[in-house]
């Protein structure tokens, strides 16, 4: 089967979050059984240099390209560049566009730069002809609605990996994607007056599917379908959950290059310790004690992520003896209340403002408990790392958390500690319970478990085949 992926991410070269880290571990073990290419934007800030192989695509339909508009002579000026890694084959999307662009999202005319790219995706998979055409979250999703109306439409699959980014804009801006090589009818993606993406792909793709099977219940209703739980109810039939998988190659604490030691489920405690010893006298707290619990936290600074409440747990349960480290960035506010308590608690609270990618998988190394208080998430793929480096995640009981983490009375089948969203006073006790499974010997039972998991795709892949062979035979 040939497949084309059409996404604004992909690891290691465009990484803004999950959305990467999922679709470069999917291809990877996709490209074992089938034929994977994948079409991003070329920026200027690429994570890696790709291989090239010389060849390039055009990024225009001949039959599109009899006209001489402004769109359309952009499109004749820009072409898809190939390039290779792992077995999947890269078709950068080389355009005015995005050259320029140090990173992919946050940049006035967005919804121009991605419907742009959009049809040139729609257009690479008509040129490649092939079987399968994948689309991920609101960037990619007027490539659905060209492919619906399309004269050969190709089986088509929309992926959702978060709800609350759904590219809404005014109608007059959006007024281009009337034309040429548009011809679009957006009256139907109509949505609380704006022109939606969001909406576009969720009416236009043959299958939908979202990255866990607890968040597609939460977004078919109110407040998680954030105003489009009608369209996906109206697609229910269609619509299925496929909890994300993970590249346990890459997160792999007895591989992984990035950590000051490498360790096993053998040898974990002599791993962690010195993981952690390491990581102190890098981020200059030497003698931050290391016989209590070291929990990590890693994230967008963003509302979705749940901060204030663990920021609220933090101060009602100064008596724990836990120390924190935190790595992120967003939202300026979070920032500057983040570095407030690393200055002011340097003994308890250590924080790293910015993206690290080396530092996110020693902090998974150090850690002996990872906390995500997310608000809502449709997969989150931290606690599936944490897992395989024996660190306990702690988590909300939400969307994908819900459905990767358990909390059981039966020790052997615990694989962490699960609290209730936007609730400090839960959040609170779970660290409680956090320090007395640190002292205790069920610590050792549950760190086996987790570190016994497969959240690989081997299996996993399969789901989307499955999705895959419903799209393909919608269209016989
Ligand atoms: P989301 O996609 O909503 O941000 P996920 O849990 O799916 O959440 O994935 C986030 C990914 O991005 C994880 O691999 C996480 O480690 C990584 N990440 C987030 N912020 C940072 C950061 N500041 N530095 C390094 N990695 C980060
Ligand atoms: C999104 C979600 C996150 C998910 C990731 C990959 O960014 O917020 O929960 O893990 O996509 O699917």
């Amino acid at each position: 089967m040939k497949i084309l992926h059409a996404s604004a991410e992909y690891f290691p070269y465009i990484k803004m979050g999950g959305l990467a880290d999922m679709l470069a571990s999917l291809t990877k073990e996709q490209a074992k059984t089938e034929e994977v290419y994948v079409a991003l934007p070329y920026i200027g800030g690429l994570g890696k240099s790709p291989q090239w192989t010389g060849r390039e695509y055009p990024a225009l339909l001949p039959n599109d390209a009899k006209t001489d508009s402004l769109v359309v002579s952009i499109l004749k000026n820009s072409k898809f560049l190939e390039a290779e890694e792992s077995g999947v084959k890269l078709y950068f999307f080389q355009s005015d566009l995005f050259q320029s662009l140090n990173s992919v999202y946050g940049h006035a005319e967005e919804h121009f730069r991605f419907a742009m790219f959009s049809y040139a995706c729609y257009a690479l998979s008509q040129i490649l002809k092939v079987d399968v055409f994948h689309a991920h979250d609101w960037h990619t999703a007027i490539a659905l609605t060209l492919q619906k109306d399309s004269a050969n439409p190709i089986p088509s699959v929309f992926t959702i990996h978060n709800l609350a980014y759904q590219g809404d804009h005014p109608f007059w801006m959006t007024g281009f994607l009337k034309e040429e090589p548009f011809r679009l009818i957006t009256s139907p993606f109509d949505h609380d007056g704006k022109c939606n993406y969001m909406k576009a792909g969720i009416l236009s793709a043959d299958k939908i599917t979202t990255v866990s099977p607890g968040y597609r219940e939460e977004t078919l209703s109110e407040p998680n379908g954030f105003g489009l739980s009608y369209c996906l109810q109206q697609r229910s039939g269609d619509y299925r959950g496929i909890l994300n998988g993970i590249d346990s190659e890459e997160w792999n604490p007895n591989k992984d290059k990035r950590i000051y030691k490498t360790y096993s489920a053998k040898d974990w405690k002599e791993g962690k310790l010195k993981n952690k010893t390491e990581l102190f006298k890098e981020i200059g707290r030497p003698s931050l004690p290391l016989d209590v619990p070291l929990v990590g936290l890693i994230g967008r600074l963003t509302h979705q992520k749940g901060f204030p409440t663990f920021l609220q747990a933090f101060s009602e349960r100064r008596h724990l003896p836990h120390r924190y480290v935190v790595l992120g960035s967003g939202e300026p506010e979070m920032e500057k209340t983040f570095y407030y308590l690393s200055e002011t608690f340097p003994d308890v609270f250590y924080f790293y403002k910015g993206y690290n990618e080396n530092l996110a998988h020693k902090i998974e190394a150090a850690s002996d408990f990872f906390l995500m208080p997310s608000l809502f998430e449709p997969c989150g793929l931290n606690q599936m790392y944490s897992h395989n480096y024996g660190t306990i995640p702690i988590v909300s009981r939400v969307g994908g958390l819900k459905d990767t983490v358990e909390e059981s009375n039966i020790p052997s089948y615990k694989t962490g500690i699960v609290f209730e969203p936007n609730d400090a006073g839960s959040l609170g006790y779970a660290l409680e319970r956090a320090k007395d499974l640190f002292g205790s010997q069920e610590r050792d039972i549950v760190v086996k478990n987790i570190m016994d998991l497969d959240w690989s795709w081997k299996k996993r892949k399969l789901e989307y085949d499955l999705v895959y062979t419903k799209a393909i035979e919608l269209k016989i």
